[in-house]
Parts: structure tokens; sequence; C-alpha cells
């Protein structure tokens, strides 16, 4: 029985990749088995989810935060995606934006002006199997980043429901609820979440409850999940 064992366990442990070979009891090989199946529940859920997180963010410096190594909407908007258990997708600038926020300021004022639609450099392929979006962005000059309108104009949102959540400096959501409305009439675009980049950076594990409060309201989490 236990060379039998001894077997079976070196199989498992080769087959999920694991490099140790450890003394082998019973227990031992159900552990093993617990953590695969473990593992192929994971995946699935993972592989199911019609819920996507896009976010565009910028690290560097910025306002009342200093020089950020991650910036405040990508924080949030990880946390919302792993809480969620969502798939996550960065909108990355083909021309990459400048650490310096004087250089940065003049950029976002200029693409403004100019109804600029900055070249996104990555794309979701499988767009059409998500249901739910939640869209995370800076605040720039009292509105969305312009690539975020470029993002938004890229896809068909049609039936989608969006979910939008913003990090700011102290202009709250600043109307983009209603930009995002008309930029893609065909999506239903719920009430967005704002929270100041500044709590972001020096108090996120308060902030959390305020968007698990969020979540939960949205039923996008159970509240048993939150505790
Ligand atoms: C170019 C630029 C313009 C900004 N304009 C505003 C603004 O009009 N209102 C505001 O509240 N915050 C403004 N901010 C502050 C950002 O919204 C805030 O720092 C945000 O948390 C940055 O998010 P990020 O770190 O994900 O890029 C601006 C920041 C930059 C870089």
């Amino acid at each position: 029985m236990k060379k039998i064992l001894s077997i079976l366990s070196v199989l498992l442990l080769c087959s999920c990749g694991t490099t140790q070979v450890s003394d082998v009891t019973e227990e031992s090989v159900s552990a093993e088995e617990e953590t695969i199946t473990e593992t192929e529940e994971q995946t699935d859920e993972q592989e199911s989810s019609n819920i996507l997180v896009v976010y565009f963010s910028r690290a560097g410096e910025n306002w009342e935060v200093g020089n950020v190594e991650k910036g405040s909407t990508r924080i949030v908007a990880e946390y919302i995606a792993e809480t969620v258990g969502a798939d996550l997708f960065e909108i990355v600038p083909v021309e990459p934006y400048p650490e310096s926020y004087e250089e940065m300021l003049e950029i976002a004022s200029a693409e403004q002006n100019e109804n600029a639609r900055p070249e996104i450099l990555n794309t979701i392929d499988n767009f059409d199997e998500y249901e739910t979006i939640l869209l995370g962005y800076p605040i720039w000059y009292a509105d969305m980043p312009m690539i975020v309108y470029n993002f938004l104009e890229s896809y068909d949102f049609t039936g989608k429901t969006i979910y939008p959540f913003d990090t700011h400096g102290g202009s709250g959501l600043s109307g983009t609820v209603n930009h995002i409305k008309e930029t893609v009439p065909g999506a239903e675009v719920k009430e967005g979440l704002p929270i100041t980049g500044k709590a972001v950076q020096n108090q996120f594990e308060d902030t959390k409850s305020v968007i698990n409060e969020w979540l939960i309201n949205n039923d996008l989490m159970d509240s048993v999940k939150s505790l």
C-alpha cells in the first residue's frame, strides 16, 4: 500500500509542478488531492468570470501624494479585481506619460484642448464575454483622461453594465458618469465611486471599507466576503 501511495504521490506532485518530494502518508496524498481540486475550482472560477475591471492610471509625481510607485487608480482597480474575482485590464498608452507632474499637466491640457484620442497599446480580445465592466480612471482637468474616451469608443458596449470609479484630488466624479453615458449610450452606467488619491496612498486600509460598501451596494460582492 505504501509503495502504491508513494508512486501516486510522486505522480501528483509532478502533475502540479511541485518539485519537493516528501515522505508519503495517506494524509499527505489526500492533502495533495485537495490542493489540486481547489486549484481546479479556482481556475474554473477565473475562466468563468464575466466581470472585467479596466483602468487607466499613472505612476510618478502627482497632486498631494508626492512621487508614487503605483498610481492610485491602479491600487483601487487591483483591489477590486481581487475582491470580486474579476479579470483586470490596464489601458496602456502607446506613448508613455512623463513622471513629472508639471510636464503631465501640460500634455493633459493639450490633449483635452485638442479633443485628442491618445493611442492604446493593448486590446481586449474577448471583450464580448464580459457583461459587467468596472471602469477606473483619474480625474484630469475635471474630466476623464482622453485615452479613456478612446477606450470607450474602441469597443461595443451595447447591453453592458458599467460601474465607474475614479481617484481625484478634490473634484469627485466631476460629471464623468454623464460623459460615459454620452460616449456609450448603449450601456447602462451605474452610480460611480470617487476616492481621493491621497486616501488611497496614505490610508488604504480605511479606504477599503468604502470600496467594499460600494461593491456590496451594487451586488458585486457578498457582505460575508467583506468580513
Ligand atoms: C494632468 C492632471 C490633471 C489633474 N486634474 C485634476 C482635477 O481637475 N481635479 C482633481 O480633483 N484632481 C486632478 N488631478 C489629480 C488626480 O486626479 C489624482 O492625483 C489621481 O488620484 C491620480 O490617479 P492615478 O495615480 O491613478 O493616475 C490631476 C492630475 C493630473 C496628473
